[in-house]
């Protein structure tokens, strides 16, 4: 057995020496030296069941990952809820790709993904529309309540859980999620334990108007880091209370936080369920001040490095939609691109422009007229992941690609634009 330092439990131990199988004894190993390597002093019980997984492309290179799958399921282990997992990488139908492209991503990249997706069926999958980074969603039901512990990873998702839902759920990694799904078990750190939710950031927020909740949670998240902000006078702007369309501004809010920098929990004044309940007692005693406003705000959009090259030239390939867009954000696009080419008297959108969503919303979306009407203006709607779209080499050589996604650019070379500047490219009205 090997040498661990937390306490755990005699059935724990048993797990731990092999008396359940050598595979659980392998998932208990790696739990334990992940917790001890945090100074974890406990397994503490999984209290929402339902896990989300981060590794949802079958990349031919993986060859690790697809072999311990295989002895999970051979050992006949599943996770102890059922789980849902990032968004699929392609979908030829509504993102369509020419030969080449298909021949990379087909043979070069996600050459395992019929075998990885058959391998997650057989773990514990919620069920084929399972594939989405918003699980939290009202439409999919992965959605834990205030204070349950999680077994997640996919950071906007953490964040998310932690910050709007008042979960408790650490920033893991791929295979340690499922692995805690499987044990029902997590290392109890960092953000398990209450004093570790405190904030070490007042962040100030002194605009003039609305912040665009991307530039917000990219300014955040590249100064506090993986440290806990606390966010004063956003309420003025977004209100207290957690409307669909004030969770879908924090979904992208959160989102910028966790990939600008490594925030995998904020509280928002008045607003998140924390901050509503301790108020400023969330603040450590020695918190640090960061003021955001207008000029701030325009400092950090000015900084974002525009990776195409020729920086004067137009958008070919857009994607809105990562994280996955809410119902009513969807609703609002189709609405904007209508009424913006009626405005400028043209029949369809500027560039290809791909819209992402869960696949329970999309299917909630497509049984609407506004669906016809989305498609109309040239746009498609599909469930992918925008970025691992964007990591084929040939795509973003044949593409000049575009999003308002902070996540996206700083991920890819994909060009950042706010959302009205996007909105007046696609539907020509820049430069009348
Ligand atoms: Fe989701 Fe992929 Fe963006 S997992 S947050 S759509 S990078």
């Amino acid at each position: 057995m090997i040498d661990y330092k937390m306490e755990l439990t005699p059935e724990q131990i048993d797990i731990l020496s092999g008396k359940q199988g050598e595979t659980l004894q392998k998932v208990m190993e790696t739990v334990v030296l992940f917790g001890d390597i945090f100074g974890a002093k406990r397994l503490v019980p999984v209290t929402y069941k339902d896990a989300h997984l981060v590794t949802s492309f079958g990349l031919g290179v993986l060859k690790p990952l697809y072999a311990t799958m295989d002895q999970l399921i051979e050992a006949g282990l599943k996770t102890q809820g059922k789980f849902t997992v990032d968004p699929r990488p392609i979908d030829y139908e509504n993102v369509k790709c020419n030969i080449l492209e298909k021949f990379v991503f087909n043979k070069k990249m996600y050459s395992e993904q019929a075998k990885y997706e058959d391998q997650l069926h057989k773990i514990g999958l919620k069920d084929k529309n399972g594939f989405t980074c918003t699980c939290y969603y009202k439409e999919v039901g992965n959605r834990p309540a205030k204070g349950d512990v999680l077994t997640w990873a996919e950071s906007s998702a953490v964040v998310f859980a932690n910050s709007v839902l008042g979960a408790k759920c650490n920033r893991n990694s791929g295979m340690l999620e499922l692995f805690g799904a499987i044990l029902g078990l997590v290392p109890e750190f960092g953000f398990l334990i209450d004093e570790n939710r405190k904030a070490h950031w007042k962040v100030i927020v002194k605009t003039t108007k609305k912040p665009l909740p991307q530039i917000l949670g990219s300014a955040i998240g590249m100064k506090c880091m993986e440290d806990v902000p606390y966010v004063v006078g956003l309420d003025q702007w977004i209100g207290t209370e957690l409307t669909d369309d004030v969770e879908g501004y924090l979904k992208d809010f959160g989102a910028a936080t966790a990939s600008n920098g490594a925030v995998g929990l904020y509280h928002i004044e008045n607003l998140t369920p924390e901050a509503k309940e301790q108020g400023e007692t969330l603040l450590r005693a020695d918190y640090k001040e960061y003021i955001i406003d207008d000029a701030e705000l325009e400092r950090v959009y000015l900084n974002y490095p525009i990776m195409w090259k020729d920086t004067s030239a137009k958008p070919q390939l857009v994607f809105i939609g990562c994280p996955h867009l809410t119902y009513n954000q969807l609703c609002d696009w189709t609405d904007k691109f209508v009424a913006g080419l009626k405005s400028t008297g043209k029949k369809k959108l500027t560039a290809r422009t791909v819209l992402t969503t869960t696949p329970d919303v999309a299917d909630k979306f497509r049984a609407t007229a506004k669906y016809q009407e989305l498609l109309s203006t040239g746009a498609t709607l599909s469930s992918i992941c925008p970025l691992m779209y964007t990591n084929n080499p040939i795509c973003m050589m044949l593409h000049r690609v575009a999003t308002n996604s902070n996540k996206l650019r700083t991920y890819s070379k994909a060009r950042y634009y706010k959302d009205d500047e996007l909105l007046n490219i696609l539907v020509g009205k820049e430069g009348k």
